[in-house]
């Protein structure tokens, strides 16, 4: 068997959290293969709603194991709030949850050197979530970090020493912060941790590929956050893109099978950064407050704009997408035209292909415009009924992609999904 991945394609909260929960009872096993507690994953079902930010988004489905891969960033204490949270609900967290010994731990001061260096950029902040993702990624690559199976051998020695670092770092940066209290209760979380099955996620995963296991990787973030093709340095500090399965889970290369590019039918971006189809007017105002375009986690107001083609054709070539999920189609109802950006305008001269820089101001967009559907789409349950107009729209942006459109969300709900 192979694995498949769903990735975001534009810049993360495209709605992976409640897809990945819609395709789960597809799949024996669902794992997260990067980011940390940065993202927020929200899923909506019975009239509830949760917002995941580390546990994988199958944790609803009694029988799908979810394993936290190598590649992720785990904070003990927000893992420890979230795990619990679950667990009040009724979930079998302890029975449906594996975590990779290999995973790197956020330590308080992970975070306390997040802000720090935040602040230290002034005008040029990432904008980021301050959960610690950046100085955490950064101590794995210097090869400095902490990994959960650490934990279990000469651990006072080894936290002590990587504390020590980040305090004369800090020191540096002018600040001098005393983090006892959050060190007890990292080292409480810790021990919560510890209550879990650590495993060797490489093992298990190719384990379950062997015995006919079906797999589903779950993204977090979004390519154009990818460290080494997004909008760098506006971007997160790990590979958002498929190879981060590859490396996230130990899987090979040659065991990925079907990609799921996840996409909305507009755009949003939270945090600094370019975004060349971001609108300032009214209608990207209108798009935020119909789409309730607000962090899942921070709560900040996510910047809104029309899709941008040139990014996502990007997205598919970088993903090898075989198949697209366009997300929160209602949420352009009410608009008498909707647009779609074909093209790049820079210097001159037009291109769709994605280039080196999409700094502020560089950029002019050409934009193809539909006219809206005008009909409300939230109660639609097979496709061949939608709005003649609607079908128009998703088929101009399947010809333009040039890959199916397998899924259409019309809601937040679990239910309001269809498939074609
Ligand atoms: P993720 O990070 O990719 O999982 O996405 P987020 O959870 O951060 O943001 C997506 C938001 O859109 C959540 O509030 C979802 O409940 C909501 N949502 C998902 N799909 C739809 C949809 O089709 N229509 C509407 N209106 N909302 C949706
Ligand atoms: P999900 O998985 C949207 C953004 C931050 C910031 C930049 C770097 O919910 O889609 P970081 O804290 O990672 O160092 O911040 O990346 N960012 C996200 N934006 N959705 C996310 O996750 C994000 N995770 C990080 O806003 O611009
Ligand atoms: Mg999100």
């Amino acid at each position: 068997m192979k694995v498949d991945v769903l990735l975001g394609l534009q810049w993360g909260d495209e709605g992976k959290g409640k897809v990945v929960d819609v395709l789960t009872p597809d799949y024996d096993i669902v794992a997260r293969f990067q980011g940390g507690p940065n993202a927020g994953h929200t899923l909506e079902f019975d009239d509830k709603k949760y917002v995941l930010r580390s546990i994988p988004s199958g944790i609803f489905q009694e029988n799908t194991v979810n394993v936290i891969g190598n590649g992720v960033v785990l904070d003990p204490v927000l893992f420890q709030e979230e795990a619990q949270a679950l667990e009040a609900s009724g979930v079998d967290i302890k029975k449906n949850l594996k975590i990779s010994k290999k995973v790197h731990l956020i330590m308080p001061t992970h975070r306390l050197l997040d802000a720090a260096n935040e602040k230290a950029k002034g005008g040029n902040k990432i904008g980021t979530t301050g959960k610690g993702i950046g100085p955490t990624y950064t101590d794995k690559i210097s090869r400095n970090g902490l990994r959960l199976g650490d934990t279990l051998k000469n651990f006072p020695e080894k936290y002590a020493a990587a504390r020590d670092r980040h305090m004369s770092m800090l020191a540096a940066l002018g600040e001098t912060p005393d983090i006892s209290a959050l060190e007890e209760k990292w080292l409480k979380a810790i021990e919560y941790l510890k209550e879990f099955e650590l495993i060797d996620s490489e093992h298990a995963i190719n384990r379950a590929l062997v015995q006919g296991k079906k797999v589903l990787c779950e993204g977090a973030q979004g390519t154009m956050l990818d460290i080494d093709f997004g909008s760098y340095p506006f971007v997160t500090s790990s590979n958002t893109i498929t190879a981060g399965a590859c490396t996230g889970l130990g899987v090979a290369p040659n065991k990925i099978g079907d990609v799921y590019g996840i996409f909305k039918a507009y755009c949003t971006r939270v945090g600094s950064g370019p975004f060349p189809t971001e609108l300032f007017d009214e209608t990207g105002k209108k798009i935020r407050d119909i789409g309730h375009e607000y962090g899942a986690v921070t709560g900040r107001e996510r910047r809104c704009g029309w899709v941008d083609l040139v990014a996502l054709k990007y997205a598919i070539m970088l993903n090898g997408v075989t198949k697209l999920i366009m997300m929160k189609s209602d949420v352009l109802d009410g608009f008498d035209e909707v647009k779609a950006c074909t093209a790049y305008e820079i210097d001159g001269r037009i291109t769709d292909e994605f280039p080196f820089s999409i700094e502020d101001g560089t950029i002019t967009p050409v934009y193809e415009t539909l006219p809206g559907w005008k009909q409300d789409l939230t109660g639609y349950e097979d496709y061949e009924s939608m709005p003649e107009r609607f079908k128009e729209y998703v088929n101009f942006l399947e010809s333009k992609l040039g890959v199916p459109i397998v899924i259409l969300s019309v809601g937040p709900d679990r239910k309001q999904t269809i498939r074609r």
